[in-house]
C-alpha cells in the first residue's frame, strides 16, 4: 500500500514510522508512506497556510490555496493515487472501526490530509472529493495522530505484515468480539495459577473455553459490540 500524507507537521510521524510492525511493513515492502509538507505550496512569502476567519471569531482557517495545490501536485507525480481513496482526517467524519479499517485496507493507495486550527476553509470540503474520517468523538489539536492511528490500525492488516495471519483472525474486534484472555509463563504467578484446561493439551476444549471467555468478555465490557439477544451464532449469555 501507498500512503501519502499532507501535513504541517511531517516530523511527527518519524518516531511513529520507524518502530515496530510500521517500521517492518515498510522494510518487507508492503507499505511506502510519503510525507509532504503543506506550507511548501503557500503562495505567500511567510508560508503562511493560514488566516483570520470571515465573519469574526477565534482561531484561523487552513486557506485553501495551499491544499488544492498540495493535492494537485501529489497527485501529478504519484498517478496511483486516483486508484485509491483519499481522506481528510476530522472529527466530524465517519468513526474508524475494525470494520471500517478492513475496507480501507483493500486499497491500493490512501492519501490523508490532516488539518490544525479551526479547521479548512470550507471551498476544500466542496471543491476535493474527500471522505471525513474521525478516530473518536474528542477533538484533537490536529489531524497528524488521527492519521497516525488510520496507518497503523490498516497497515497491521495488510496480507503478510504480521508474522502470522491467524493473529488478525484471533484478535478483539474480529468478527465483533473481544480477544479471549491470553497467558504464558509462569503457571503460578503470586498465587494466580494459568487456568488448567491450558494445559490440558484439549484443542476442542481449549477452543471451546477461549470461544467462551471471548463472548464472556464481550458480554460483560462491551455489549454493545454484540447483540446477544436476536439472531448471530450465539443468543444465549456466556456460561460464566
Ligand atoms: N482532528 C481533530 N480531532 C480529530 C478526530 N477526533 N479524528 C480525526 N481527526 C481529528
Amino acid at each position: 500500500m501507498e500512503i501519502d500524507v499532507i501535513t504541517l507537521f511531517p516530523t511527527m510521524f518519524e518516531g511513529v514510522l520507524n518502530e515496530s510492525i510500521l517500521k517492518i511493513a515498510q522494510e518487507k515492502g508492503r507499505l511506502q508512506v510519503r510525507l509532504h509538507q503543506l506550507r511548501d505550496y503557500s503562495n505567500d512569502p511567510h508560508h503562511k497556510v493560514d488566516d483570520r476567519p470571515y465573519g469574526g471569531g477565534p482561531g484561523m482557517v487552513i486557506k485553501p490555496e495551499p491544499v488544492f495545490a498540495a493535492l494537485r501536485d501529489v497527485e501529478g507525480r504519484h498517478p496511483s493515487i486516483a486508484k485509491g481513496r483519499r481522506l481528510i482526517l476530522s472529527p466530524q467524519g465517519r468513526v474508524l472501526n475494525d470494520e471500517f479499517a478492513q475496507e480501507l485496507s483493500q486499497e491500493e493507495n490512501l492519501l490523508l490530509l490532516c488539518g490544525r486550527y479551526e479547521g479548512f476553509d470550507e471551498r476544500v470540503h466542496q471543491g476535493l472529493d474527500l471522505e471525513e474520517v474521525s478516530v473518536g468523538d474528542y477533538v484533537l489539536s490536529g489531524g497528524e495522530l488521527a492519521a497516525m492511528v488510520v496507518i497503523d490500525a490498516v497497515t497491521r492488516l495488510l496480507p503478510g505484515v504480521l508474522g502470522n495471519d491467524q493473529s488478525i483472525a484471533s484478535e478483539s474486534f474480529h468478527e465483533g468480539r473481544l480477544d479471549f484472555p491470553q497467558y504464558t509463563r509462569p503457571f503460578d504467578f503470586e498465587g494466580r495459577r494459568v487456568p488448567d484446561v491450558l494445559l490440558s493439551g484439549n484443542h476442542e476444549r481449549i477452543r471451546h473455553w477461549r470461544e467462551n471467555e471471548a463472548f464472556r468478555k464481550t458480554y460483560e465490557k462491551r455489549r454493545d459490540l454484540v447483540d446477544f439477544d436476536s439472531g448471530g451464532e450465539r443468543n444465549s449469555e456466556p456460561t460464566v
